[in-house]
């Protein structure tokens, strides 16, 4: 499968996950996918909660799905969220990403039209804390 039809799969796996969100509290739908280091594709959307700190971010969803798939090496990650401003993961998410991800590992913000920014894992959360600092 050439790139570039991965990565309009993976965009539109993210649109469909986003599309999915159960977001009655913030209307905010956000949709994420993951392709893995063994070209696996996983995604996951936001699901709030009436008791609002319970909700879980569709990059959680999507790193849930990829577990339990057998899957613990990210690749690409697209997160695509509505509106003007980059949709960029949260800082807890930021984290979660960091567990799963190599200096390969890049984090693609989309918005309607397609891939807006194109960011490594460093870029996203410098000077992280990772699962080599407990070796
Ligand atoms: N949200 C995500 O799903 N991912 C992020 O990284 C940012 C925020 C969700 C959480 C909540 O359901 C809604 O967006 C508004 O914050």
């Amino acid at each position: 499968m050439s790139d570039v039809k991965q990565s309009s799969e993976l965009f539109e796996l993210a649109k469909d996950a986003m599309n999915k969100a159960y977001v009655p509290y913030s209307r905010f739908h956000v949709g994420a996918a993951i392709l893995t280091a063994g070209g696996k594709i996983y995604s996951g959307c936001n699901v709030e909660n009436a008791a609002y700190p319970e909700g879980t971010c569709a990059e959680a969803g999507a790193i849930a799905s990829m577990v339990l798939g057998g899957d613990t090496l990210i690749k690409d990650i697209y997160v695509i969220g509505k509106g003007e401003e980059l949709v960029t993961p949260c800082g807890g998410c930021r984290q979660k990403i960091r567990e799963f991800s190599s200096v390969d590992t890049m984090i693609h913000i989309c918005g309607a039209e397609g891939v807006r920014k194109s960011l490594t894992m460093n870029e996203l959360l410098p000077f992280s804390f990772g699962p080599e600092n407990l070796e």
